[in-house]
């Protein structure tokens, strides 16, 4: 299974404001969007997952992929997205998919999902977008577990002049 992170972040590593906001760009929403929709196959974690249920649904992932969400729940509100829940964290995720016939996943965060993708090497290769924002006490990307993971940059392309889009191998 080939794993891609696909983050959002301010210059400063955060993924959202103190108040949990994630005041990112129309170019990197729809970079995020077009990427979900050439791989199919997106894993998120709860909290993620209900702040979708909030937005236009214009603003989700194509609710036709197959989305699995990590969650101790035993049921979410499907709201028109194909969804499967795991308990099973990142281990789990990637088995329902690998059952599924997926052979490549998005993992479309947030901070806990991430950080249980990074702690358990599983992550192949790494898109940050960056915004032109400095976030004071915001949320951030990795936090509560102590890894050192080499990358290999890989490119560079402007998303807008504003928004820069990095690409990251994992170096195994
Ligand atoms: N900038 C970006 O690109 C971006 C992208 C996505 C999200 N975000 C932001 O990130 C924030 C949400 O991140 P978050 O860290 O609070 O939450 P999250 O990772 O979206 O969801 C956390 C939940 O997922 C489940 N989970 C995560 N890891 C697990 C594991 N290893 N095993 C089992 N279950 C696991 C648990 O669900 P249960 O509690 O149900 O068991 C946990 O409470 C929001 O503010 C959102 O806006 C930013």
């Amino acid at each position: 299974m080939k794993t891609y992170f696909y983050i959002a972040s301010s210059i400063n590593g955060c993924i959202a404001d103190k108040d949990g906001n994630t005041p990112w760009s129309d170019e990197d929403n729809a970079s995020f969007m077009a990427f979900c929709g050439k791989i199919g196959a997106v894993v998120m974690g709860r909290k993620t997952y209900e702040e979708y249920l909030t937005l236009p649904s214009s603003d989700w992932p194509n609710p036709e992929h197959t989305t699995v969400i990590l969650t101790s729940r035993p049921s979410l509100p499907p709201n028109g997205f194909k969804i499967i829940l795991t308990p099973d964290g990142p281990q789990g995720a990637v088995s329902v998919m690998s059952k599924l016939g997926k052979k490549e996943i998005v993992v479309a965060g947030g901070n806990q999902t991430w950080t249980s993708f990074m702690k358990e090497g599983l992550v192949d290769e790494i898109f940050l977008d960056i915004e032109p924002l400095a976030l004071g006490n915001g949320k951030a990307l990795f936090q509560g577990a102590d890894f050192n993971i080499q990358l290999e940059f890989l490119s560079s392309k402007p998303l807008s002049p504003q928004t820069l889009q990095l690409h990251y191998l994992v170096k195994k």
